[in-house]
């Protein structure tokens, strides 16, 4: 078994998702938005943050695979699922759990602007900076965290962790 080191509680977890939440009901009051949630690790992130929204929302999501730098070091990314609802003319806000490279995000705001929506932003819960290869502009961050291998609140290892109420890194490998 891994051992897991907490360093982000539950409670932090929630009272950061609401000071996002009250941000981006502020800058996008009476504005078309549309949440755009990352598949698999995002939707933990994204159910909290839109519960926690006072302006009106819809919210679709969207999957990619990567295969790392290991077989690139452009980081292959490809589409696994499409969002089906039509962003043309919306605010686009992407939810996303954790960024690193910045590959993944970087793939998606080059391919969701060529939808032609009206302003298209990202929303992130962490922040693996020091791992950074290419730059992502950032609207809005939860946590900035050590290059370590975290999981929970949506986040896993090898499928396993998502379910945890709160962030951890693995912190030993059997
Ligand atoms: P990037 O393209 O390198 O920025 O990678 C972003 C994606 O890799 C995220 O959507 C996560 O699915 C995954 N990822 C990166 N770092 C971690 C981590 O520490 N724990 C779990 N997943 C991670
Ligand atoms: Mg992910």
């Amino acid at each position: 078994m891994e051992k897991i080191k907490k360093i982000i509680s539950k409670s932090d977890i929630q009272k950061k998702v609401k000071k996002l939440a009250v941000q981006i009901s502020k800058d996008y009051k009476s504005k078309d938005l549309v949440l755009i949630g990352i598949l698999k690790g995002a939707i933990v992130f994204l159910s909290d943050l839109m519960r926690n929204l006072s302006t009106p929302v819809s919210m679709d999501l969207i999957q990619v695979s990567s295969y790392g730098a290991s077989m690139s070091s452009a980081g292959v990314i490809k589409m696994k699922k499409d969002i089906d609802i039509d962003v043309k003319g919306k605010n686009v806000l992407i939810v996303e759990d954790i960024i690193d490279y910045g590959y993944t995000l970087d793939y998606l705001l080059k391919y969701l602007s060529k939808k032609n929506p009206e302003s298209l932003s990202v929303c992130v819960l962490l922040d693996k900076v020091a791992r950074r290869r290419v730059e992502v502009p950032l609207k809005y961050r939860g946590f900035e965290v050590p290059d370590k291998f975290m999981v929970g609140y949506g986040l896993d290892w090898a499928e396993k962790y998502r379910n945890l109420p709160y962030i951890g890194f693995i912190s030993e490998k059997a």
